[in-house]
C-alpha cells in the first residue's frame, strides 16, 4: 500500500532528511524524502538560496514540501564558510577548517527551512552558538565532527542527543508551531 506523507522533504542529502524525519516525528508530521537536486543560486543570503530552492521544489514535487539550507559561520573568519559551506566542505573539510583558526574558536550553525504549498511560502531560521573543536572528535556526517555545541563540552558528532539541541531541531520546532496551527 503506498504510504501517504504530510509533506516532503526535498533534497539530495540522506543525513539531513533523517534528521529531519526523527525530528517531526515528535510532532506527529510525517515526512517523506523527494530526493532530488536543486539548482543553487549564487547570493550571500541563505534566505535567497533557500528560498529559490523552495520554488524549484515545489514545481517538481507538486506536493507541499521543505527545504533546508544551512550555513557554518565561523566568527574568527568573519562569517566564513557561511552559504559557501557545502563547497567548502567538499574542498577542504574539517580539516582544512581547523588549519584555518587559532584561539578564537566561536562559531554558529544556522538553519534556514522553507515550506512551500500552493497558497503558502514561509521560512524559518535558527541558530545554534557554539565552538569549533581543536581535533576532529566522533564520526558523523558534514561539520558534526568539528562543531560543539554551547550546552555540550562534546561535538555533534559525539552527542547521542544532537536531535534535540540542533540548529534542525529549532528551526523545524519553529516550523511545527507554525504548520500545526496553521
Ligand atoms: P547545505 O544546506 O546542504 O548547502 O549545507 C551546507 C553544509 O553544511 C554542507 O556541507 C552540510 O554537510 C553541512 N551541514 C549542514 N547541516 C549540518 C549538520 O547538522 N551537521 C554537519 N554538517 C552540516
Amino acid at each position: 500500500m503506498p504510504q501517504s506523507y504530510d509533506l516532503y522533504f526535498a533534497s539530495s542529502n540522506i543525513h539531513k532528511f533523517r534528521e529531519a524525519k526523527k525530528i517531526l516525528e515528535d510532532f506527529k508530521i510525517n515526512l517523506g524524502f523527494f530526493k532530488c537536486e536543486l539548482e543553487e543560486i549564487q547570493s550571500h543570503s541563505l534566505l535567497e538560496i533557500t528560498k529559490g530552492k523552495a520554488l524549484q521544489a515545489f514545481k517538481k514535487c507538486k506536493n507541499p514540501i521543505i527545504v533546508e539550507d544551512d550555513g557554518l559561520s565561523i566568527n574568527s573568519l568573519n562569517g566564513f564558510p557561511g552559504p559557501y559551506s557545502s563547497y567548502v566542505f567538499k574542498t577542504i573539510g574539517n580539516k582544512g577548517i581547523l588549519k584555518l583558526l587559532n584561539q578564537n574558536r566561536k562559531a554558529k550553525f544556522i538553519s534556514i527551512i522553507s515550506f512551500h504549498d500552493k497558497k503558502n511560502l514561509e521560512f524559518f531560521e535558527s541558530k545554534v552558538y557554539g565552538i569549533i573543536s581543536d581535533k576532529i572528535k566522533g564520526k558523523g556526517w558534514g561539520y558534526d565532527p568539528i562543531f560543539i555545541p554551547s550546552e555540550s563540552n562534546k561535538t555533534f558528532a559525539q552527542l547521542k542527543n544532537k536531535n534535540e539541541l540542533s540548529h534542525r531541531f529549532k528551526a523545524l520546532k519553529n516550523f511545527s508551531n507554525w504548520y500545526l496551527g496553521k
